[in-house]
């Protein structure tokens, strides 16, 4: 970040204390900062602390007639390398995603003809209302990176996304827009899908598989490092969630279809997820043993993967995943012909039982089969994200 210029704009979040430890982070790695803090950003920071760390005169005046003598607001937007709003209220997003201008940071935002990085933190009811959630789409797809808040207990005592992730982890994702090439996935969104679904039989009992989540989540963490903002639909394992993904939980193939939809649009699609071909109606009270075996009437589950695969919404690049325990490369070939994906990642689960922590896989694309040599899932994760890079980016 060596000689990089930050215009930081801090909101009127609990978390606008963290902007002060970011700022120190970004000037040990290299980068000057300059500080711009709203009316409501000042009732929890205060410009003379950012102005000790910044070493540098802090701006919260659209109408401070010296500093449009000295330094008009349009040059202010424009003297940096890149706008960082850290942290981003829910008012400040909305004001961003309208076009308002009603006070400096968000003229200086209208204003910028540089790339713009946006770190909300807000309390999880905040962050999943729908109109954030429109306002987080538009600022996305007017080209703003928007980061996905972490997960956790929050100030206000909630738990569930809406904390701003670590200073150093934003510091992260600012050295990934300044170089690009650190980051071959920087602005894709990538949606993967890991562990097995359950189907309830009765309340208390399910159909499940063997599939641990391990793969995929190992794809999504290694997909999130690549630069990617990730979406990852889990089936119910208690796995934790990779650092910046963004995680849904669901329980059925049902569940996770919808999920799958509702993320859409993305670049890449990586289905991991071990999804039961067959539920069955699930009876409303539980089966009783005296009543002798059970009449269980199977219903097919939807594909996912063949539906994304049709979808008007479909990814650049969808990868499908085969387990299988006989002939994995040619069952794996077929299953990609059959579902319309790009790549289908292939493995032989009489080797390597589902669960364990290495896989060996075979990669079949259109021009043939690679196979690769039995490795750590974590390994398969970052050889699979590499060849990702090389299509879509051509690094
Ligand atoms: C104690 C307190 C904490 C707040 N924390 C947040 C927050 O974390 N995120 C958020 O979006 N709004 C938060 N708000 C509400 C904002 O301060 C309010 O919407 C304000 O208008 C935002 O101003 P801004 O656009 O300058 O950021 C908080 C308010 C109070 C009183």
């Amino acid at each position: 970040m060596n000689g990089k210029r930050i215009l930081l704009i801090i909101g009127g979040g609990i978390a606008a204390y963290k902007s002060c430890e970011l700022v120190r982070v970004l000037r040990r790695r290299g980068a000057s900062v300059r500080c711009v803090v709203t009316a409501s950003g000042q009732k929890f920071v205060t410009p003379m602390t950012l102005a000790a760390l910044s070493e540098d005169k802090v701006y919260t005046d659209l109408f401070d007639l010296k500093d449009e003598a000295e330094m008009g607001h349009i040059q202010l937007s424009r003297q940096a390398d890149l706008v960082v709003v850290a942290p981003a209220t829910a008012d400040l997003m909305a004001k961003m995603a309208a076009g308002i201008a009603d006070d400096l940071a968000t003229t200086l935002l209208l204003a910028t003809d540089k790339p713009v990085l946006v770190a909300p933190a807000m309390n999880v009811r905040m962050w999943d209302h729908p109109a954030t959630r429109r306002n987080v789409a538009t600022l996305r797809a007017d080209g703003l990176t928007v980061l996905n808040p972490d997960e956790g207990p929050m100030a206000c005592g909630e738990f569930g996304p809406g904390r701003l992730p670590d200073p150093e982890a934003i510091a992260d994702a600012i050295a990934a827009q300044l170089d690009p090439a650190a980051k071959p996935l920087a602005g894709k969104h990538a949606l993967v899908t890991a562990g097995p679904t359950h189907e309830p039989i009765d309340p208390v009992r399910v159909i499940a598989n063997r599939s641990s989540g391990l793969q995929g989540f190992a794809i999504a963490e290694a997909l999130a490092k690549a630069g990617a903002r990730v979406t990852l639909v889990a089936g119910p394992v208690s796995l934790p969630t990779p650092a910046g993904v963004h995680r849904v939980d669901v329980e059925t193939a049902a569940q996770m279809a919808a999920a799958v939809d509702a993320a859409l649009p993305a670049d890449i699609a990586v289905m991991v997820a071990a999804v039961a071909d067959w539920r069955v109606d699930a009876a409303p009270a539980k089966l009783k043993k005296e009543a002798g075996p059970p009449q269980l009437n199977w219903q097919k589950n939807p594909d996912i993967l063949a539906t994304l695969c049709a979808s008007a919404q479909r990814p650049g690049l969808v990868i499908g995943f085969a387990a299988e325990t006989e002939n994995a490369a040619d069952q794996g070939a077929a299953k990609r012909v059959r579902k319309g994906c790009d790549w289908i990642v292939a493995n032989d689960v009489s080797q390597d039982p589902m669960g364990g922590a290495q896989n060996r896989v075979h990669l079949i694309h259109a021009d043939g089969t690679e196979n690769w040599d039995r490795m750590d899932k974590t390994q398969v994760a970052q050889m699979l994200v590499q060849r990702i890079s090389d299509a879509l980016c051509g690094n």
